[in-house]
């Protein structure tokens, strides 16, 4: 089992999509192990995306990163990294293929309505990042009981 960071992004939440993108984690099988609304600062973002901080487009990735809360998500499920990066679908909506997340719902690499951890390894660093312990909940899903 591997447990991922998902971020929904300022689009995501101003578009009302974020329903849309948590009941496609949850019908695919996936189990939500922590979530939270939050206002990014500059601090957290220099942080999430400091290795992006040469390139040109990092001024306007901060910009808009700050313009909306954004929610955190923990994600968990077998092969959770690869999965919902497969979800997901290419970084540039552009390439994104139809029926995949942001191949259904955006336009721009800007406001491309979710981040996901690429590795098991930026996972761990990532969700960290983003929750303490006690915010992760480790819990048995009814429908995986046998009851
Ligand atoms: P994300 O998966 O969150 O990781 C880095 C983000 O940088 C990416 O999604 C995009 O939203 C953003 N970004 C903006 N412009 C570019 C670009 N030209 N190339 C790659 N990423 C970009």
């Amino acid at each position: 089992m591997q447990t991922t960071l998902v971020l929904l992004k300022p689009d995501c939440v101003q578009r009302n999509l974020m329903g849309e993108v948590i009941g496609r984690f949850e019908r695919k099988g996936l189990t939500i192990l922590g979530m939270k609304m939050l206002q990014l600062d500059d601090a957290l973002i220099n942080e999430h995306y400091g290795f992006l901080s040469d390139k040109p487009f990092f001024p306007s990735i901060v910009k808009y990163m700050k313009s909306s809360p954004i929610v955190a998500m923990a994600v968990k499920g077998a092969n959770a990294v690869p999965t919902i990066r497969t979800m997901s679908g290419a970084t540039n909506p552009v390439d994104a293929l139809p029926g995949t997340i942001r191949g259904d719902f955006a336009l721009s690499i800007d406001g491309n309505i979710m981040h996901a951890s690429d590795s098991e390894e930026t996972a761990k660093e990532e969700l960290a990042r983003f929750f303490k312990t006690e915010e992760i909940f480790e819990y048995e899903r009814l429908d995986n009981v046998v009851l």
